[in-house]
């Protein structure tokens, strides 16, 4: 299964997001490819924000390879499974996407943790530290979910 985490600027939540599932799948022994992009492409080639890989290091999980790369529409044809950190990442999603957007294949990340609830993971960026830890939390919690549904017996 590949999948792609996405946000605004693939800087703070995105990166996270990819180096906790990455960190999971490999704990599990799945075969999967995980990446994440973001919507706005304002910071391309740029690594994930300070305090998202100190956050990330504090719980053992090194992701200061990562470079922010622009969400394509491509990306619906290379994807299994497309995670919106929140509903404005979608909306910029679909409109990128145009008639790639596939919606079988997106679904928003904390909607694994918080069923039917189209919460947000909240933007971070420019604020403290202390929000980047909430991210995290939600993220990791979320992740746990999201394994636990795509491999689980019960799946249609
Ligand atoms: P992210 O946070 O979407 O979690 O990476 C943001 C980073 C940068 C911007 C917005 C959100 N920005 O507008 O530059």
């Amino acid at each position: 299964m590949k999948v792609l985490m996405v946000c605004l600027g693939n800087i703070c939540r995105s990166p996270i997001a990819e180096g906790v599932l990455q960190d999971k799948v490999e704990k599990a022994g799945l075969h999967w490819q995980v990446d994440s992009a973001g919507t706005n492409g304002y910071h391309n080639g740029e690594h994930p924000h300070a305090t998202s890989q100190m956050v990330c290091r504090l719980n053992g999980i090194d992701i200061s390879h990562q470079r922010s790369r622009p969400f394509q529409a491509v990306d619906f044809e290379q994807y299994d499974l497309i995670i919106p950190m929140a509903a404005d990442v979608l909306r910029e999603m679909k409109y990128i996407a145009g008639k790639k957007y596939d919606t079988g294949k997106v679904k928003l990340l904390l909607n694994y943790s918080f069923p039917n609830t189209d919460l947000d993971v909240p933007d971070p960026w420019g604020r403290s530290v202390a929000a980047f830890h909430e991210v995290y939390d939600l993220i990791n919690h979320a992740c746990d979910a999201l394994i636990e549904e795509h491999t689980s017996a019960k799946q249609p």
